[in-house]
């Protein structure tokens, strides 16, 4: 379909001859009524007459078009404009064109060559688009364009004057662009080469004559059609090329560093990295220019002390502070639904790592498994609506800038199994605010419901930079405080890759922070490219638990406890460590191949049944084979340290169920009295038996000879294979089981 301008009336400034001449065609061509502007005046500004703007109407309609003239300048930017509603009743486009020169070396600059080229042009512009606004704003349509010049992007000889006018309107049309965005205002701006009187002394006649200005006529059109969204452009046109600029930035490099001076050989020493546009951002406004330093006042202000996993989602303009704890502690927030079905669990499975490979992950990924479950740490989606949804920003006494929020801590407690679908709700409010110097911590308890039974708990700290310094205290016995691992090393390490795309699987399940997503978001921030999410890191690191230490079993799930120290780049392998103590396995999550510690102080607690005690293993996880090794526990006792002696062995048990990974037994007859371990044993094991559940009752019960499975392959023996011969004796004395 051609683009018409039908019903839409134009003003194109100095519109008597060059570019201005073309445009007003143009334009007139496809329907639009247009007020040819122009003053009549000479290249330098000087003179006056209509000749130029009566020729150009002339014109345009002899072919049938609508056209008048208006001869004022555009200083007199109200008269223009008037002209337009006199004669056809409405003003939908400007073209700001109208141009002179006044070209001097830079000390010959008088001081009306300075005004007469401001005035004309930057002072122009503003006064024809000013007087044109408003009528754009209520008719809720308005196109402009600005016409700058190569001089003024990139400077040129005897050019002062004109570049600095041309690039004033490059910024006037950058925040009109702004300003106008919601009444459908669009401003872009050009920077043309055409042949043309004012061309004509610097360039060869041949040029002059091929560049015509009717190959810059078309962009001008585009843009200024009702159907181009584009605003706040620039684009540099001639000869039928049309290109668009935009700025470029350097990573850049902070030369500052914590409480210390900075200092200008700082900024020499760092020139080259300063200046070097590899991995070049290209920041499109105020807030995202901003960005990249206020993220900087959050690291050097955190060395050493705070550390935290960037959140913040958008960037802000300004820092401000202003916290009144008294006011601010105690405070609800509005409370949160969140609805949602196996499809949310299984997503949040998926972004957390799990896969199709590990059989045991499938009651986790299949809505059809008979044990299908969700993820205990999905408690964190659960409730994280209320920090999310800026819930926050309207707590009396807390006016920061919440932009600059970073995830510093996180706390999560069931109080039963999740639920693979409902309707739950959180309730959130303000525990504590704590002044850390640099920034300002605040606790935020969510307790989320499903109808009046508390399901979870969880405890974000959110960490505000440049939000401290209000007096306030430092600490809170409110906070679930992060404990160091013990000084050994550790009982477990699982390590598990992330995928390249881990991050954007995810963000999926409600985090939509670009940073996880958006290479030039995250350049911003000042990381390479996009991270992980935290809580992502945190998933992994539970489930990685959950599996070492209760069988996938996530009603043995109590809680978790996680500090993020550092980011974690999609790809990076997790390296899980762990040390368990009782019920409470210590975590510490490493990236493998940098070695860089990304979760600090970090447990998760579960509930009983790592100990192989009757009571638990009572309840235990319906494997025949419980009953047994709660027997041989009990007997072990019974038996005392001379049977022990004799034994001298450590005997490890896998058992399978239905495909799924074994459950872990050892039998210690070796140390001290003896004892049975369920789960993952840190210590030396002689001799490991595989076998299935229901076969090794039958072995115990006498109904299957164990060297008949061995053959049969349904026993399978790893390790020193003769003691098995004696283990076949504590069986065979405990045959009655
Ligand atoms: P031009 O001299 O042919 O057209 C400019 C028109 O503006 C003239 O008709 C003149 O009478 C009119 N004018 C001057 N002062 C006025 C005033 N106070 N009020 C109303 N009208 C006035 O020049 P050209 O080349 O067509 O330039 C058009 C615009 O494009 C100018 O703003 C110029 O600076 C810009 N430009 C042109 C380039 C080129 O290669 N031709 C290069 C870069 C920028």
């Amino acid at each position: 379909m051609s683009l018409s301008f039908e019903g839409r009336v134009v003003l194109v400034t100095g519109a008597g001859g060059g570019l201005g001449k073309q445009y007003a065609l143009a334009f007139a061509e496809r329907g639009a009524s247009v007020i040819v502007n122009d003053l009549g005046a000479d290249t330098k500004g000087g003179g006056k007459s209509s000749a130029a703007a009566d020729k150009v109407v002339e014109e345009i309609r002899a072919k049938g078009g609508k056209a008048v003239a208006n001869y004022e300048s555009v200083e007199d930017g109200e008269k223009l404009i008037q002209t337009a509603l006199d004669a056809f009743g409405r003003i939908d486009v400007v073209v700001n064109n109208a141009g002179i020169l006044r070209d001097r070396s830079f000390p010959r600059t008088s001081d009306l060559d300075w005004d007469l080229i401001q005035r004309v042009h930057l002072r122009g512009s503003f006064l024809v688009t000013r007087a044109a606004w408003n009528h754009m704003k209520s008719q809720k349509f308005g196109r402009i364009i600005m016409t700058a010049s190569a001089a003024g992007i990139y400077g040129n000889f005897g050019q002062a004057n004109y570049s600095a006018a041309k690039l004033g309107m490059l910024g006037l049309a950058n925040t009109l662009a702004i300003e106008g965005r919601k009444y459908n205002i669009h401003c872009n701006t050009i920077a043309p080469v055409a042949g043309s009187r004012l061309t004509e002394t610097v360039m060869p006649p041949d040029l002059v004559a091929s560049l015509k200005p009717e190959y810059v006529a078309p962009l001008v059109l585009w843009l200024c059609h009702e159907q181009c969204q584009e605003t706040g452009g620039l684009f540099e046109v001639g000869a039928g090329w049309i290109g668009k600029l935009r700025w470029e930035r350097s990573q850049g490099c902070t030369v500052r560093r914590k409480n210390q001076p900075t200092t200008p050989e700082a900024v020499r020493d760092q020139w080259d990295r300063i200046c070097d546009f590899t991995d070049a951002t290209k920041p499109t406004t105020v807030q995202e220019s901003l960005q990249s330093m206020v993220s900087v006042l959050s690291r050097v202000e955190s060395e050493g002390e705070v550390d935290a996993n960037p959140t913040a989602a958008a960037p802000s303009a300004a820092l401000t502070s202003g916290i009144n704890p008294t006011e601010a502690v105690g405070q609800k927030l509005p409370p949160t639904t969140f609805s949602f079905n196996h499809t949310q669990c299984i997503l949040y499975a998926l972004g957390v790592g799990m896969s199709t490979k590990d059989p045991d992950h499938l009651r986790f990924l299949y809505e059809g498994h008979q044990d299908f479950s969700c993820l205990p740490t999905f408690g964190v989606i659960l409730s994280q609506a209320a920090m999310m949804e800026g819930g926050l920003s309207s707590v009396p006494g807390l006016n920061i800038d919440f932009t600059q929020v970073l995830h510093g801590e996180q706390y999560l407690e069931l109080y039963q199994p999740l639920p693979t679908s409902g309707k739950l709700t959180s309730e959130a409010t303000i525990a504590d605010v704590l002044d850390k110097g640099s920034g300002a911590v605040i606790l935020l308890d969510v307790n989320t419901y499903s109808g009046d039974k508390l399901v979870c708990y969880n405890q974000f700290s959110v960490f505000v930079v440049g939000a401290g310094g209000f007096g306030g205290k430092r600490t809170s016995e409110k906070a679930k405080p992060p404990l160091p691992p013990p000084k050994r090393a550790p009982d477990a390490v699982v390590i598990d890759s992330t995928t390249r795309d881990q991050a954007a699987l995810y963000r999926l399940s409600g985090d939509w922070n670009p940073l996880h997503i958006d290479p030039s978001f995250a350049a911003m921030g000042g990381f390479k490219a996009p991270i992980l999410h935290g809580l992502c890191s945190f998933g992994f690191a539970a489930r990685h638990v959950l599996k070492q230490f209760a069988n996938n079993d996530p009603s043995r799930f109590k809680a978790i406890k996680v500090r993020f120290v550092k980011p974690v780049m999609p790809g990076q392998s997790l390296q899980t460590e762990m040390w368990k103590e009782g019920n409470r396995i210590y975590i510490q999550c490493k990236v493998k191949e940098t070695d860089a510690v990304v979760l600090a102080g970090a447990y998760v607690d579960l509930h009983g049944g790592s100990e192989a005690s009757p009571e638990d293993l009572a309840q235990g996880g319906g494997l025949q084979s419980e009953l047994v090794f709660a027997e041989i526990s009990r007997r072990i006792k019974d038996m005392g340290p001379e049977m022990v002696k004799r034994v001298n062995a450590v005997f490890g048990w896998e058992v399978t169920k239905d495909g799924k990974s074994p459950a872990q037994w050892t039998i210690d007859l070796k140390n001290g009295s003896g004892s049975v371990h369920k789960g993952p044993y840190s210590g030396k094991v002689d001799v490991t038996f595989t076998l299935s559940d229901e076969d090794f009752v039958q072995v115990v019960q006498g109904q299957l000879n164990p060297q008949k499975a061995f053959f049969s392959g349904r026993l399978k023996v790893r390790g020193n294979i003769q003691l098995s011969q004696k283990l076949e004796v504590i069986l065979k004395d405990h045959a009655k089981l």
